[in-house]
């Protein structure tokens, strides 16, 4: 077994002071309040993880021969740190970011991170920032990652990277609030193909669906909807949120791994639906289908679902045929009765049955 990696405090200069901080902590939006601190750890081929450090959150001077820069070799996770009812700081079943993490680096020709370095660094950034984290709907929305900063520019996996968590004050994820949205499917791009990187959290993947999303915002909608790489046909999700089916019969419907991102959202949801008497299946559902339901009313709600947009109903859905609406447009029941139970245990109102909840001790 290796030494465990002990993550080195490095005092920061200038902290933001209390007031700067309360404004900025106002009207957060999302993923653009960032706190003060950020923790670096570095792996080099022969040595592994060393050089732990919790420091000022600052700008990384790295050479411009940086692989990341050139062949993106880069992942992320995203989870949340709540102030729960009772005052308690937990954070929602971090241990699986630390696996997908994981099987992102594996995919992606990188070191993998020991899970308690993932979970001690989380930890550390939390206490360190905990006047971050704000009280009410808000949460801190926590942004581990790790890139290549080898400077080389031949094609391999490189010898050197920085794995880093960094912190950021969040409301809402869509403008204008907790809403229903409206999706754009886009039939010219598609996100991931069988083989590719669909189920790994790389950079690379968001990259790609921009051009994709930019298309979703001028037509007016919230996010995209991506279809299958091969047949253009099934449903996989969305740009960055996966998605749910409710059927008029109890069946929840929602599109199988293999080119998706396996939501802990999802994985959540379907335990949670399960429980509460749905049937859930893991199955393709076309986008013919898709239309073909929302107009004949076996369709009643559809969702979106992720660690930064929680769940969002799907109320209109646009494509270049055409649109459609969804039940009555607003917020479904069962959506909201599946949103009710997960925010629940996130926010310590409902009892953690799965122990799904991690505290972090602020003064540990
Ligand atoms: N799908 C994509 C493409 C995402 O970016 C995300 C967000 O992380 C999700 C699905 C939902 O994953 P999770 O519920 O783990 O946040
Ligand atoms: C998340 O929900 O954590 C995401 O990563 C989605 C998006 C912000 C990229």
């Amino acid at each position: 077994m290796t030494a465990r990696i002990v993550i080195e405090k490095v005092p920061h200069p200038a902290p933001t002071p209390a007031g700067e901080r309360a404004a900025l902590m106002a009207n957060p939006g999302f993923g653009k309040v960032f706190s003060d601190h950020m923790v670096t750890v570095t792996w080099t081929a022969g040595k592994g993880w060393h050089d732990a450090k919790i420091r000022a959150r600052e700008p990384f001077r790295i050479d411009p021969a940086s692989a990341v820069l050139h062949y993106a070799q880069e992942i992320f996770e995203g989870l949340k740190a709540y102030r729960g009812a009772d005052g308690r700081v937990v954070t929602f079943r971090p241990e699986e970011n630390a696996r997908r993490l994981n099987r992102s680096a594996e995919r992606m020709a990188m070191p993998a991170v020991p899970e308690e370095l993932f979970i001690d660094a989380i930890e550390a950034l939390v206490r360190t920032d905990a006047a971050w984290i704000p009280e009410g709907d808000g949460s801190f929305y926590l942004r581990p990652f790790m890139f290549a900063t080898e400077a080389f520019l031949g094609v391999r996996p490189a010898n050197e990277y920085v794995f880093c968590v960094i912190g950021s004050t969040v409301g809402a994820y869509f403008k204008g609030g907790y809403k229903t949205v409206t999706v754009w499917v886009s039939e010219d791009y598609t996100r991931a193909a069988p083989g590719g990187t669909g189920e790994a959290k790389c950079g690379g993947n968001y990259a790609s669906s921009l051009v994709a999303t930019a298309e979703a915002f001028e037509n007016g909608c919230d996010q995209v909807v991506f279809l299958d790489a091969v047949e253009r046909r099934w449903i996989d999700e969305l740009g960055g949120m996966n998605i749910f089916f409710v059927m008029d019969d109890k069946t929840i419907v929602t599109p199988p791994l293999g080119t998706i991102l396996p939501g802990i959202t999802r994985l959540s949801i379907m335990k949670l639906a399960a429980e509460a008497g749905y049937t859930v299946k893991e199955e393709p559902y076309g986008f013919d289908q898709w239309q073909a339901d929302a107009r004949s009313g076996r369709l009643r709600e559809a969702f979106a679902c992720g660690t930064a947009a929680v769940i969002a109903g799907i109320g209109k859905v646009k494509y270049r045929g055409g649109e459609f609406s969804i039940g009555n447009s607003g917020d479904g029941e069962i959506t909201t009765q599946l949103r009710s139970a997960l925010v629940g245990v996130q926010r310590g109102t409902v009892a953690d049955k799965h122990g799904w909840m991690h505290e972090i001790r602020l003064d540990a």
